[in-house]
């Protein structure tokens, strides 16, 4: 998998038709008479992103009943072997056919589970998210905000109210994953570095992309500084580390329950 993204990397990334590769089932018969090993697969290649039973993490929640992707069954395996190009979403050419049925069998059935029961009031929620947080100075919402941080529109949907929590009180402890392709693989969008210059000016932000010679770093101010790594005295990377302040003693526990109502009540276009 690396060496194929590396492959497209060198190709430019639009070389590569990613979905010519999915093998097409023209016989796909119903998804229910597959082997029941989609738990044990999704669990082994899925979770890291998707959240254990398909909750949301770095990448959307897929317990739900629809699937903006995935409209049906057919289409759903199709995102499984062939990625969404362009994302953090890799095709598993690792899976048989059968084996994607079982993975798309199990989503399904997460999709049958009743929606989870948050207690907060998402409107009291929305005007701390406009007044006391200040969320809009880092967040675009609905188009709304300023905006290098996080799309906040459809992250009640690749969050569940745990997570979205997490976020609030402890933020850097489970980052976002980069969408740009990587030869080392997926990668943190938000670390945080340091970097001390030939001429001792350091500087801290943000990662916004590496490779082997240049870091293009995001200061606090939104300004990108693109540096030749070969000519840095230091540099220091903190993962873990989040620019976003935590709220745990910003906000009681009940506004951080409007808080995560509001946010999980964000669920993009329909
Ligand atoms: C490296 C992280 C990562 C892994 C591992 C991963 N995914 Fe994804 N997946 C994503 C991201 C990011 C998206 C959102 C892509 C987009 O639409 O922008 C996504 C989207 C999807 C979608 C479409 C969701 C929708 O709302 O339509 C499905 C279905 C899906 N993944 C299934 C899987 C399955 C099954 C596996 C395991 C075999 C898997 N993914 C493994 C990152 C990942
Ligand atoms: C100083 C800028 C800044 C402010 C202010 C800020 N955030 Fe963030 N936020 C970030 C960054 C950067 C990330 C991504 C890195 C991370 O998760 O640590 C993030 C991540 C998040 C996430 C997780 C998003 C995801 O896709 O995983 C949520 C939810 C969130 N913020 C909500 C809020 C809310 C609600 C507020 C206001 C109460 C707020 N943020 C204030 C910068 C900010």
């Amino acid at each position: 998998m690396r060496t194929l993204s590396l492959l497209a990397a060198l190709l430019g990334g639009s070389a590569l038709p990613l979905t010519a590769q999915v093998p097409r089932d023209s016989a796909f018969g119903p998804i229910a008479a597959v082997p029941d090993d989609g738990q044990r697969l999704f669990e082994s290649q899925c979770t890291r992103c998707h959240g254990v039973g398909g909750t949301g993490g770095v990448a959307p929640a897929l317990n739900r009943p629809t699937l903006r992707r995935a409209p049906t069954d057919e289409a759903l395996v199709q995102v499984i072997l062939g990625g969404v190009p362009g994302t953090a979403m890799v095709a598993f050419w690792n899976l048989s056919a059968d084996e994607a049925k079982s993975v798309a069998l199990y989503i399904r059935a997460l999709g049958r589970r009743p929606p989870e029961v948050l207690p907060g009031d998402p409107a009291l929620g929305r005007a701390l998210y406009e007044g006391a947080g200040g969320c809009g100075t880092c967040h675009v919402l609905d188009g709304r905000g300023a905006g290098w941080a996080p799309d906040l529109s459809d992250v009640g949907i690749r969050l569940s109210g745990a997570q979205l929590r997490q976020s609030l009180v402890e933020p850097g402890a489970a980052q976002p994953i980069s969408p740009l392709p990587s030869v080392h693989g997926p990668y943190p969008a938000y670390l945080a570095v340091e970097a001390t210059t030939s001429a001792g000016r350091v500087l801290r932000g943000t990662r916004v992309t590496e490779d082997d010679f240049t870091l293009v770093l995001r200061a606090a101010d939104g300004t990108l500084h693109s540096l030749d790594k070969t000519r840095l005295r230091r540099l220091r990377k903190t993962p873990g580390q989040s620019p976003m302040p935590s709220y745990a003693a910003t906000f009681s526990a009940d506004e951080l329950d409007h808080l995560v109502a509001y946010l999980a009540s964000r669920k993009g276009a329909p």
